[in-house]
């Protein structure tokens, strides 16, 4: 049987996988700081992923994670990769400035959006940022070009909020799920400032918070990404769409695509190959 690893599963696991990330909810999962490398002997999987976790490392961490899974992936081994795409994201930030210069206001609205793409997972103080503001109005002036963007899990996030504000619950004690727009780290975050909440100074939580992993750190593109897999060992490096993999059943395990949907359309997906 094939051996598979998913990093930084979130809530997209599969019980086929073995399936790592900081904190476990299930018994499917295993909890694990991959900061402190991957706790598996050498050439121990078939295929290793991850999707949308490499951002969160700073180049030199992101450097030593590629270089964990080469250890643990066994030789013709596949890893495959999503990362949110910077090259898609400063190519539509040039058209939505060219279109924006001109003047059209639908435009300036996708340009605000695709600002906080770029932006605002990197340089966010506090949970979700000016990007869950965005998520989280009344009405979104340009959602339908948000939910292309970023796909089915904005919209169900907004729904999830919505619901749970007819709830009466306060948005403070909102609990998003999934978990990409306000990570995992958003409860440890939560747990660490309740704790220190009167003591801690505004430098400390800030410390805290952008220390607690939600943070992108990087960004990558097809370039940037190819040269680092290159560099670590691997080969064979190919850009794959949602729904296209080397990987045996891809799409029985629903990881990236779930009846018909991307989760994650605006990805830069790819695979490559252990010598
Ligand atoms: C944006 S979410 C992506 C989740 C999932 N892979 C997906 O595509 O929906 C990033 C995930 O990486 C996990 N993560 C980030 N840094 C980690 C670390 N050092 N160790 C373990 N998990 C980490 C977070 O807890 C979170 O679940």
């Amino acid at each position: 049987m094939i051996k598979m690893l998913n990093l930084g599963c979130g809530k997209r696991y599969h019980k086929d996988w073995v399936n790592l990330d900081f904190v476990s909810n299930s018994a499917d999962v295993r909890a694990h700081n991959l900061l402190q490398g991957i706790p598996f002997e050498n050439n121990t999987f078939d295929v290793v992923y991850h999707s949308h976790v490499l951002e969160h490392f700073n180049q030199s961490d992101g450097k030593k994670f590629i270089e964990e899974c080469y250890r643990v992936l066994k030789p013709g081994g596949i890893i495959r990769i999503a990362v949110p795409d910077l090259e898609q994201i400063v190519r539509q930030y040039l058209i939505k400035l060219e279109a924006s210069l001109e003047g059209k206001q639908q435009s300036q609205n996708d340009y605000n959006w695709i600002m906080l793409e770029l932006f605002d997972q990197t340089v966010r103080n506090t949970s979700g940022g000016e990007m869950a503001k965005y998520l989280f109005q009344d009405q979104i002036p340009n959602e339908n070009y948000v939910i292309e963007r970023v796909g089915q899990e904005a919209k169900d996030l907004r729904d999830q909020y919505f619901k749970s504000k007819q709830k009466g619950t306060t948005v403070t004690n909102f609990k998003p799920s999934p978990l990409r727009f306000l990570s995992l780290n958003y409860y440890l975050n939560k747990f660490k400032q309740s704790k220190n909440i009167e003591n801690d100074s505004a430098a400390l939580k800030i410390g805290n918070f952008r220390l607690g992993g939600e943070i992108h750190q990087w960004m990558y593109d097809r370039f940037s990404l190819n040269r680092l897999l290159t560099e670590v060992g691997f080969h064979n490096f190919g850009v794959k769409s949602a729904k296209e993999s080397n990987i045996s059943n891809w799409l029985s395990y629903e990881l990236e695509v779930k009846n018909g949907q991307v989760f994650k359309p605006d990805s830069l997906f790819v695979e490559a190959k252990k010598n």
